[in-house]
């Protein structure tokens, strides 16, 4: 599967995947201006593995392609009751910006 705008990579440690994520870029259009926005659609570190800085080396590796990219703004997308992932993007500079609102139906 080859898409030059999505990037999958796995973090590995003694040969076990122990966490991956998944990083797109698409081009938008914010007020005639193009931009190129990058998107983390996923990231994912096994339980025991959390805490040791396996989603910072993944985000690293995720910035160096967006900069290639020539990203101008990322998104990431996290569940309201997710706080402990948010506060991990927090600390790495996201602010909310789009909040979505669900209810039973
Ligand atoms: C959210 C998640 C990806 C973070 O991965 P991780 O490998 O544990 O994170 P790291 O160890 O690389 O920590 C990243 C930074 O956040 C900090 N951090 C880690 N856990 C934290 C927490 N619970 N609260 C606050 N800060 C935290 C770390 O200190 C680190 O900061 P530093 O670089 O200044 O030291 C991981 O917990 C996970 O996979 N959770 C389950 C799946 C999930 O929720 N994914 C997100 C869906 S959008």
């Amino acid at each position: 599967m080859k898409d030059r705008n999505k990037l999958y990579l796995v973090a590995l440690c003694a040969g076990e995947i122990v966490g991956f994520s998944i990083a797109e870029i698409s081009r938008k259009k914010y007020q005639e201006t193009k931009v190129v926005e990058g998107t983390i659609a996923r990231l994912y570190v096994i339980r025991k593995f959390r805490g040791k800085g396996v989603s910072s080396l993944l985000l690293e590796r995720i910035n160096r392609w967006f900069k290639t990219k020539k990203v101008k703004y990322i998104d990431i997308c996290v569940l309201a009751k997710n706080t402990k992932a948010m506060d991990v993007y927090k600390k790495w500079g996201f602010k909310p910006f789009v909040v979505v609102m669900q209810k039973a139906f």
